[in-house]
């Protein structure tokens, strides 16, 4: 049976500090996860299966598709285990291939090494059966397979999605310290907005955010984006499969009737790009882009509304000071104007994040690459409960 009918388990990888979110994700489609770890989710499925999660998940990096688990205590067990399973059932001997691989194990400082005898077992399976091979190499373009090796267990998968897909497919021009399309989506669906009331995005940089918004209110799958994908390089893809899923996908966008995302920043230039990758992500009709300082911000009528920002987190000697009264002035506006809302900063610089003087409702951890970050929610009441939402002197 072909292993697009032939269920496995399927590991749905994503990056640090995200499963909660991956989850809540994965279960709003009607699908029970088999386990949530501190990488991803276990599930069991077909590779057919795989090519709707690699369209739909917005905060996924990889969907893996389990070919075999074996011990090994050395790279010499990996590359015997890895000639014994049969490569000519699921890759094309005129195609392309490449390996990547993690691997903790004691014997191994190098996981290049590793990868070069995964590909030189599958290589090796290939002259013996067929005397011909499909060439490899490091691009991500043909079909990708990996390990994951750690002390004496080793999994063997196809990695389905190929490329990554925390970075959604539409053409983006990044700005100054942009956020990951996973995260940006991961930190709205972690907020408390549910879509139908206002999404107030300052300091919108290059538009992340205000676009993530977007794409989750009209329910537009990130993968519609992309066009290229790992399983579409395994023996026994049929592309109409993939074709009726996305079409499938595209009768699911709604076209919101109002517009109910804001975005600005101070920088025109900035305005310029996120309008433009709004554009390129076709939801430019839907966000209200302008060019002000974040104070000047208009708070539509809208509760409870949202009001996001991602201030920038002054990682250089002297940046901090500077950006300090920033902080407070974010504090203040919020406290201020937004009465109703649901306020949200998120900082990848904590001590920062004191200087805006209210007491978050939630602090919740993130990664920024490898920045240790916080989304902070804020309750914005009207000034009657300025006691209860003033900071006093506690860690984020
Ligand atoms: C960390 S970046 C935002 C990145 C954005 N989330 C993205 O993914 O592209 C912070 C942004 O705040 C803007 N900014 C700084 N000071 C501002 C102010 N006083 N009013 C409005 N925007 C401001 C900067 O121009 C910059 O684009």
């Amino acid at each position: 049976m072909s292993l697009f009918r032939q269920k496995a388990p399927i590991w749905i990888s994503c990056q640090r500090r995200l499963p909660h979110v991956l989850e809540k994700e994965f279960r709003s489609y009607g699908w029970t996860p088999h386990s949530v770890f501190d990488t991803g989710l276990l599930w069991e499925g077909s590779l057919e299966d795989t090519i709707e999660l690699n369209l739909r998940l917005r905060t996924a990096s990889s969907v893996f598709y389990q070919l075999a688990e074996f011990e090994a205590d050395h790279p010499d067990h990996v590359y015997e285990q890895v000639r014994r399973y049969p490569w000519e059932e699921i890759l094309n001997p005129g195609g392309y291939f490449s390996v990547s691989t993690q691997v903790f194990h004691e014997t191994v400082n190098n996981s290049m090494f590793v990868s070069l005898r995964v590909k030189d077992g599958i290589v090796d399976r290939f002259r013996q059966i067929r005397g011909r091979r499909p060439n490899s190499g490091s691009s991500r373009e043909g079909a990708v397979i990996h390990l994951y090796w750690k002390g004496k267990r080793a999994f063997l998968y196809i990695d389905s999605s190929g490329h990554s897909l925390a970075r959604h497919g539409y053409r983006k021009i990044p700005g100054r310290a942009p956020m990951l399309e996973a995260l940006a989506a991961a930190t709205i669906l972690t907020s408390r907005w549910d879509g139908a009331t206002a999404f107030v995005n300052p300091m919108c940089g290059s538009g992340t955010l205000a676009i993530e918004a977007a794409l989750i209110a009209s329910r537009t799958a990130p993968g519609l984006f992309r066009d290229e994908y790992g399983f579409q390089h395994i023996l026994g893809y049929d592309p109409s499969f993939y074709h009726e899923m996305k079409i499938r996908l595209e009768s699911e966008i709604i076209e919101p009737t109002e517009k109910l995302i804001y975005a600005s920043d101070i920088l025109a230039p900035s305005v310029e790009q996120a309008r433009r990758n709004a554009r390129a992500a076709g939801v430019e009709s839907m966000i209200d882009f302008q060019v002000h300082d974040f104070r000047d911000q208009k708070i539509p009528d809208s509760s409870p509304g949202v009001l996001f920002f991602n201030p920038e987190y002054g990682q250089r000697l002297g940046e901090e000071e500077v950006l300090k009264p920033i902080y407070a002035a974010i504090g203040d506006f919020m406290k201020n104007h937004a009465p109703g809302y649901w306020g949200y900063v998120f900082t990848a610089n904590v001590n920062l994040a004191k200087s805006i003087g209210l007491r978050p409702q939630r602090r919740i951890p993130f990664f920024h690459a490898k920045l240790e970050a916080r989304l902070l929610e804020y309750s914005l009441y009207s000034g009657t409960r300025d006691a209860e939402t003033r900071e006093p002197s506690t860690p984020v």
